[in-house]
């Protein structure tokens, strides 16, 4: 069997799922559940009160968040809250700061030479930035789905069980009922149930490539899902499908995605942030509402200008 040996160290540093696997205990405390009685997951989505009057905890949220590489600063002073299982979509032109954004939510921007971040970013309260916060766990956490697929070369069996194993599981029975959940739940598995041991994951179409790449993703049971223009590199049918899926994980996760397609962030997503830049080519963010008021009654003239088409 192929254990992706195969892979360059620079693949594996880079990986969320390698940077994931570490023995030492999670710093994390569990998880908060703020669908509590009295209130709906739309409640918890819109950030609606609950019966007591107090808002729900953000599932993540950004606390002035700057980023900088080198002495060039990337992203300005962000602020933001995600409700729990909701999707919040980031917008906004080439080079506005997205993915440099996204990546402070796992700390992602650690593996990049010379990027600082300062501010403070928390996923169900609990500071990220803290120096005790298990990394590792974190990124388990907070899974991140990348615009190309990158499947590992090893069977689509050996990709899904990826993490899991590199965890410590070990239990076939328990990895089988693992692999064919996440598969399920990724719309992949009628597609590959029987070539599951047989077929290489790069053997897959492109589309099926990021589905399975979602799939491994969910295998190390996150909370919260990056995705940083998962669609970009599909054709359109393939495209709708990974849609369709997102708003299906919208009911178990918290989900953020960049994306360049404004149709798309208006089908799959609950709110939109609009990012810009500004003169100092800093990006900032200048409006985040929910979706269809930011796509058809947006407060900011440079929003109503970006969606309808006129820069970017
Ligand atoms: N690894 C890096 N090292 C140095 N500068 C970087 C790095 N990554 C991004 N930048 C710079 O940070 C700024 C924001 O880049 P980022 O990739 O976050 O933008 P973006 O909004 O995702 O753009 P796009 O829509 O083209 O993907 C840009 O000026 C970019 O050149
Ligand atoms: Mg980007």
């Amino acid at each position: 069997m192929n254990t992706g040996d195969e892979m360059t160290t620079t693949t594996r540093a880079q990986d969320p799922i390698e940077a994931s696997i570490d023995p030492s205990p999670a710093t994390l405390p569990p998880r908060i559940v703020p669908v509590g009685p009295g209130r709906t997951a739309d409640d918890a989505r819109t950030g609606s009160p609950d019966v007591a009057g107090v808002a729900a905890m953000p599932k993540v949220a950004a606390e002035a968040v700057s980023i900088t590489y080198g002495t060039k600063l990337a992203v300005r002073d962000v602020s933001l809250e995600v409700p729990e299982r909701s999707i919040l979509a980031l917008i906004g032109p080439s080079g506005s700061g997205k993915s440099t954004f996204l990546r402070c939510f796992n700390r992602m921007n650690d593996l990049i030479p010379g990027a600082r971040v300062t501010g403070q970013v928390r996923l169900d309260g609990i500071g990220l930035m803290d120096p005790d916060v298990s990394v590792v766990e974190l990124r388990r956490r907070v899974g991140m789905v990348f615009q190309r697929p990158n499947p590992f070369p090893m069977s689509i069996y050996d990709n899904v069980a990826y993490g899991p194993r590199r965890r410590g599981a070990s239990d076939r029975a328990q990895l089988d009922e693992l692999v064919e959940r996440s598969l399920t739940r990724a719309a992949l598995w009628t597609e590959v149930k029987d070539d599951l041991r047989r077929k290489s994951g790069l053997a897959l179409s492109g589309g099926q490539q990021q589905r399975l790449c979602i799939a491994r993703v969910l295998a190390t049971e996150p909370e919260v899902i990056l995705m940083d223009e998962p669609a970009s590199a599909l054709d359109p049918i393939s495209t709708l499908r990974v849609e369709e899926l997102m708003r299906e994980l919208r009911e178990l996760y918290t989900i953020i995605i960049v994306t360049h397609n404004m149709q798309q962030a208006a089908r799959v997503s609950d709110r939109t942030a609009f990012f810009n830049m500004g003169e100092d080519r800093a990006g900032y963010l200048v409006e985040l509402d929910d979706t269809r008021t930011l796509f058809t009654n947006p407060k900011n003239q440079l929003t109503e200008d970006y969606v309808s088409g006129r820069f970017g």
